[in-house]
Formats: structure tokens, sequence, C-alpha cells
């Protein structure tokens, strides 16, 4: 493999985190689960603020999985609660930096207010032409493939479209945000090593950054150190350099 320096700091086009370990980080601190969750805003803000100011293009936070809604009805309560809470109070923060925010996910389970203010930042972000942020609520990436193979589905069966039309660029068209670039670089905090679901379809070639501080603790220089890791790698995507 070709070796690179060590300062290497290439800023990737597109990037997704598994934002993980809240509980962990709470549990240590001697508090709550939900404290970490609450302390991760502020993790959020400021991966949000770098990669826009660093000129990434796309990122897609992983906020609420679907398989999280099996978590204790009082958590999950209060996760949304915390979710509006971002949504309310970080609009500025967004505006300010030219981010235009994204949902991706599924929408049945969510409730109406949360969908509304989620609608009504999504609509008053449209006009920001830097960074789109995705947020993955209620969001698996068996689901989405699930939910792209019934809307293909829909079109052959309705003659729109036929089989042999369905093609890789079509699968992707079909995505909950098929604006969004694969990720370049997929980081997960808190020292784990697994997707959990996670953009199965878009990260077949991400490169994969484990850091292991936990999510609220994730500061700055760990989004840097990211990035230097990221600009070590060499990207062959299957072929012979
Ligand atoms: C990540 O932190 C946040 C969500 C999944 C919503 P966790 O809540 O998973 O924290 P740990 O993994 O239990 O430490
Ligand atoms: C993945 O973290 C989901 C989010 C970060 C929102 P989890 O904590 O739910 O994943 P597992 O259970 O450790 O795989
Ligand atoms: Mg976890």
């Amino acid at each position: 493999m070709k070796a690179k320096a060590n300062d290497d700091f290439v800023v990737p086009r597109s990037v997704a985190v598994i934002m993980d370990g809240n509980g962990r980080w709470a549990k240590q601190a001697g508090l709550e689960r939900i404290r970490g969750h609450e302390r991760g805003i502020d993790a959020v803000r400021t991966t949000v603020t770098e990669c826009a100011r660093l000129g990434v293009q796309a990122l897609v936070l992983y906020a609420f999985s679907e398989e999280n809604w099996q978590r204790p009805q009082r958590e999950i309560d209060l996760l949304f609660k915390l979710l509006k809470r971002f949504l309310t109070e970080e609009l500025s923060t967004l505006m300010k930096n030219g981010v235009r925010l994204l949902h991706s996910g599924r929408r049945d389970r969510l409730a109406s207010d949360v969908l509304d203010l989620l609608d009504r930042t999504v609509a008053a972000t449209a006009g920001n032409t830097g960074m789109k942020l995705s947020l993955a609520i209620s969001y698996g990436g068996r689901q989405e493939i699930v939910d792209a193979a019934r809307a293909l589905a829909a079109k052959v069966a309705s003659g729109a479209m036929r089989a042999t039309d369905i093609d890789e660029a079509a699968i992707h068209a079909h995505l909950y945000q098929p604006s969004l670039p694969d990720p370049d670089l997929l980081i997960r905090t808190a020292g784990e090593r697994r997707i959990s679901n996670f953009l199965l379809w878009q990260v077949s070639y991400a490169e994969i950054h484990v850091a292991d501080v936990c999510w609220p603790e994730f500061g700055a220089e760990h989004l840097h150190a990211a990035f230097r890791d990221y600009g070590r790698r060499t990207r062959k995507f299957g072929k012979v350099l």
C-alpha cells in the first residue's frame, strides 16, 4: 500500500457518522443515559459546523435506527424531545453555516409534531447552498432497500418501467435521499466495529474510521484525526493501481 505522510489531511466529499456511546459516556460519568444524549447534541453542533467549514458536501448522521424503537419508551420519548429541541435551537446555526437539512428514514412511526418540525426545518433551510446534512431518524439500511424495491416494483407493475430497466442507478434514485453522494468516509465512535444497519447500499466503498471516544466527547480534533486517517488510505475500487 502506498505510504503517505502522517499529516495528510483530506476532506472527504461525503461523510457519514454512527454517533455511538452516549449511554456509556453517561454511565462512566455516573449520570443517567439521557444526559449522554443531551451532551451528544454539543458534539453534533461541533461536527456539523466543522464539516461545513471544511467544505464537506454531504454529512449523514445516524440519530435513531429502526432497531432503536425497541429501547425503553422513556428513552425514546426523551430522544425525540431532544431532537425537537435540536431542530428548534440549532436552526440559526444551520442558517449561519448555509446548511441544508434533509431526513433519511421512514416517516410512518414518527409522531406528527416531530414530522411537522422536521418538515418545517427542511423547508426553512431548502434555499441554503452549502453542506447537505441528513439526519437518519427511524432509519434502517435494509428497510431503505425494501422501500426502494417496493417503489420500483410498483412502477414495473404499472407499466411505467421494465424490470430490465432496474440497475444500480435506478435503485440509487429510489433511496430516501437520492441527491446525496455515497459516503467516502464512515466514522463510528465508541470503538464499535459494526455497521448496525446504516446505509447498507451506500457504504459499499466507504473508508471506515473507528474512533475510541464516545460520541459526547467527539470534538473537532477527533474529526481532524478521522480526516488524516482518510488521507492515508489508498482507495482502489477493485482495480489494480
Ligand atoms: C448512541 O448512543 C445514540 C443512539 C443510538 C440514539 P447509545 O445510546 O447507543 O449509547 P451506548 O451504545 O449505549 O453507549
Ligand atoms: C447505532 O447505534 C444507531 C445509532 C447510532 C443511532 P446502536 O447503539 O443502536 O447500535 P448497536 O445496538 O450497538 O449495534
Ligand atoms: Mg450504542
